[in-house]
């Protein structure tokens, strides 16, 4: 247990990125509310993810996250939360079929609200408001009233949070995610594309192994992991009150967990080692990432693995390497390296999304798939040079048609963004271009893992 640490602990150091809050009765009893609400999660839960991941960090299975850049209040749907969980099932078959490893499901969902910004006030001609920083804290509109931060607003995310992984629970669990379904997760517009007649044609080889299995007397009713799936939560641990609020400790082990989600995560923005996100996370038990952009130094991530992982525990850490297309064998071979000579037992995990955001010209923020691509593949030579296991993936997505990165197969273009633009926040992947990504992806995970069943091989034979 971590030493000198309580959930409100952090409240002594300089937290960046939170509200301000102008009413300091209206903030306490938020949280006062939320303290007496129900866990989101079990720490049991939390425990096996970390299980899992441990196996992850010694090179044996693979971590798939994604979902959206932000949850919102008026996009809640549950055609929308069934698109991206399908979409994630969809690639979890394509990584593991390469891979030929567990695949560990992460979705950014049911607790993804909470959005750092560049700047705390956004300007447009005279007028001056603060920024837009996730519906758990404030509108989007721009007006003073939706503006205002409103603690209220911290319920209803926790509500909404409630509801979402109450579905997710039982399309992991109620038959949805049974691996006989493979062929019936296409979408209707992913079935005409390339990436959808590739995927069904992967699903006719699972469908013809599910048969085969059969023969030999494994069937769902004898196995259950045919015909449920592990589904786990994760989110940016950036609004502090409310976590802090559904920090609770574990009646089995005497544990503190934040109970919001199984995984959280540190942003590239609030990492400092002696900041308040730090100090939080420091004491709670959950599977934590660290988000890595081009200016950590090797020396500071060390640092930040002495604060958050003092005993070198496997699976407690993930490092989500997003350094820019062009820019990963430059940033990312110096940390590896030096946390590979230090023993650390982390999992490396790449997010190609956030250091390839562009400006289009027809003036959406954008990121082009193609610079999303290279930077996986970049992030795959690094690992490789430096002898690290490839440990996982960090996506924003969703499961609809949208139109908000640019290329792909299906080639959209600076003007055509404009046609299904719908994120609250940072451009996603569509279904299709995920699609595409965990194609490749389970390509360069079969080379892998055949270049490790060669060195063994002669290693074996020396
Ligand atoms: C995010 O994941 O939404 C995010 C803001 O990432 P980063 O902290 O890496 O910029
Ligand atoms: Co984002």
């Amino acid at each position: 247990m971590a030493t000198n640490w309580t959930p409100a602990a952090w409240r002594q150091k300089t937290a960046s990125q939170m509200p301000v809050y102008e009413d300091p009765e209206g903030i306490a009893a938020a949280e006062k509310t939320l303290l007496r609400y129900p866990p989101l999660v079990f720490a049991g839960e939390a425990r096996s993810l970390r299980a899992s991941l441990r196996k992850v960090a010694a090179g044996e299975g693979f971590l798939l996250q994604g979902g959206d850049c932000a949850e919102s209040f008026a996009e809640f749907h549950p055609d929308k939360i069934r698109d991206t969980f399908r979409v994630l099932l969809q690639m979890a078959v394509v990584l593991t079929f390469g891979a030929a490893m567990p695949v560990i499901k992460v979705g950014r969902m049911a607790g993804q609200f909470a959005k750092p910004r560049s700047a705390p006030t956004e300007r447009i001609g005279e007028v001056e408001l603060p920024s837009y920083r996730g519906d758990i804290v404030n509108g989007f509109d721009f007006d003073a009233q939706a503006r205002r931060p409103d603690p209220q607003r911290m319920l209803q995310a926790y509500n909404q949070s409630a509801a979402t992984l109450n579905l997710l629970r039982a399309f992991a669990q109620g038959g949805y995610a049974d691996l006989h379904q493979v062929h019936r997760w296409t979408l209707g517009f992913l079935a005409r594309s390339p990436q959808g007649e590739r995927y069904h044609d992967l699903a006719n080889r699972i469908d013809e192994t599910l048969q085969f299995m059969a023969a030999c007397g494994i069937t769902a009713e004898t196995t259950p992991q045919l015909r449920e799936t592990e589904f786990y939560t994760a989110h940016e641990a950036l609004l502090l009150p409310y976590e802090q609020a559904l920090t609770r400790v574990d009646s089995t082990t005497g544990d503190w967990y934040d109970v919001s989600a199984h995984f959280l995560w540190i942003g590239d923005r609030t990492r400092q080692p002696d900041g308040a996100h730090v100090e939080f996370l420091r004491g709670v038990h959950n599977p934590i990432g660290i988000k890595c952009g081009p200016s950590i130094a090797p020396d500071e991530l060390v640092r930040l693995l002495d604060i958050l992982n003092p005993d070198d525990k496997g699976g407690r850490i993930t490092l989500i390497a997003r350094m820019g297309a062009g820019k990963v064998a430059q940033y990312l071979t110096p940390l590896m390296s030096r946390i590979k000579a230090e023993g650390r037992t982390v999992i490396w995990a790449c997010d190609p999304m956030h250091g390839n955001t562009v400006k289009s010209s027809s003036g959406f923020k954008t990121r082009p798939f193609e610079r999303i691509l290279a930077e996986v593949r970049e992030f795959f030579a690094v690992a490789g040079d430096v002898d690290v296991h490839p440990g996982g993936v960090h996506f924003e997505l969703t499961g609809e048609d949208v139109t908000e990165c640019t290329g792909g197969a299906q080639e959209i273009t600076d003007e055509s963004l404009s046609s299904r633009y719908h994120t609250a926040c940072d451009p996603r992947l569509n279904a299709n271009q995920a699609l595409e990504l965990a194609f490749l992806i389970a390509e360069k995970l079969k080379e892998d893992r055949a270049e490790r069943d060669e060195e063994r091989r002669s290693a074996a034979a020396e």
